[in-house]
């Protein structure tokens, strides 16, 4: 049987990684600025994550939503600690796009509604209502149209109310940082009248932090950059650093009922252990404040190599927007200087290390990047 062919390659096989680290098959070593897309989080293949899922696997890895599972709870207890949203209440999944398709599901339960407002330049995954709500139109099939989507421009305030004042949206979703997007940050004041607007025409404000979230924005939600508490707050990415879980956050006052939301695989008692072990070495290395120091490091410093490029961003969730295309500097860094980074669309290098990620290796790669530059410029 063959792959279906939808993601074109690097023709690099990595089979080790520890920390910011990782190794191909032919031995070479490489710098991950990358995180495989924002998911690694407490760096790859940390001792304590390790131990927790192997001794979790060699004692219960999986059993139904049917029966007691006390992983969810010391996860729900020590998620809502650190992340500073104890009165929350928590569904685990298994995706972001999943947490997302929950999230509206629960919202349009909740309201009686149907719309969705989102914002261009938005990504929210590929499921049925997510990728409705995705600004585009090459992964929208036509199954997946519909009337309920109301796509506009980020951060204008005059288009949401106008949308909200005809009373059927039951949700507006945005993200704590446009990710794929581009790292575009939300303009001051945009999420909190975004929340007055909500309560106002009764909707529901979700903040999707899949990828902004977990510490990656040098706040534990880039949300609490701005005074605002979201109704509901979907997580994935960085929460399993890289065992598949996700999440949705939804505020006390919104009431479950029995087959309300359901999943298989959701919460399993591996996730859980993956997750836990995340919390507790964010928690005991302060990768949150690691990741705000680094990362003003990093854009700092970078700001001050060249005018080629806008240097957008917070925390370690950083966006170097070039006028031309960065395929062949991209190249360069990752095949001569060994550094993986992240992309979007043809202008934009994406950074997004792992959060332990040390002064050290940060300056490992402005070296390493001064040079590439240089090099793709002669
Ligand atoms: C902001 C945001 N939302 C949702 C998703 C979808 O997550 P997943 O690929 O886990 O379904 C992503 C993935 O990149 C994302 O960046």
């Amino acid at each position: 049987m063959k792959l279906f062919d939808v993601y074109p390659l690097f023709d690099i096989t990595p089979v080790k990684a520890k920390g910011c680290r990782l190794w191909d098959s032919n031995g070479n070593k490489y710098l991950d600025l990358y995180g495989g897309h924002a998911v690694i989080s407490i760096g790859h293949s940390h001792p304590h994550y390790v131990e927790k899922i192997s001794t979790q696997l060699s004692q219960i890895g999986f059993y139904s939503n049917s029966v007691q599972n006390p992983l969810q709870t010391e996860l729900a207890e020590k998620l809502g600690k650190l992340s500073g949203c104890p009165d929350y209440q928590l569904f685990l999944c298994n995706s972001g796009a999943e947490a997302n398709e929950n999230a509206i599901k629960l919202a349009s339960f909740v309201t009686g509604k149907k719309k969705i407002v989102s914002y261009k330049k938005g990504f929210h995954g590929r499921t049925s209502a997510a990728v409705a709500i995705t600004d585009n139109p090459k992964i929208i099939a036509p199954v997946n149209e519909t009337d309920n989507a109301i796509i506009l421009p980020f951060n204008d305030i005059q288009a949401t109310e106008k949308a909200l004042k005809k009373g059927d949206v039951a949700a507006v979703i945005i993200e704590g940082i446009q990710g794929i997007g581009g790292i575009n940050i939300p303009k001051k004041n945009f999420l909190s009248e975004l929340k007055s607007l909500t309560e106002k025409y009764e909707a529901l404000l979700i903040l999707d932090e899949i990828q902004s979230g977990y510490g990656r924005s040098g706040e534990f939600f880039a949300f609490q950059h701005s005074n605002v508490k979201p109704d509901l707050i979907t997580i994935a990415k960085g929460m399993g650093n890289g065992f598949p879980i996700g999440g949705v956050l939804i505020k006390p006052q919104i009431e479950p009922w029995y087959g309300m939301l359901g999943t298989t695989f959701g919460g399993n008692h591996l996730a859980c252990a993956a997750a836990i072990a995340v919390l507790d070495v964010m928690q005991d290395e302060k990768l949150v404040k690691n990741s705000k120091t680094v990362g003003n490091y990093l854009m700092e410093k970078l700001s001050g190599i060249s005018d080629k490029y806008e240097v957008r961003g917070r925390g370690l969730m950083i966006g170097l927007e070039f006028t031309s295309p960065i395929k062949l500097l991209r190249q360069k860094l990752l095949f001569d200087f060994g550094i993986f980074t992240g992309v979007s669309g043809q202008n934009i290098i994406r950074l997004l290390p792992p959060l332990n990620i040390t002064i050290q290796e940060a300056d490992q790669f402005l070296t390493a990047f001064k040079k590439a530059l240089k090099e793709v410029a002669e």
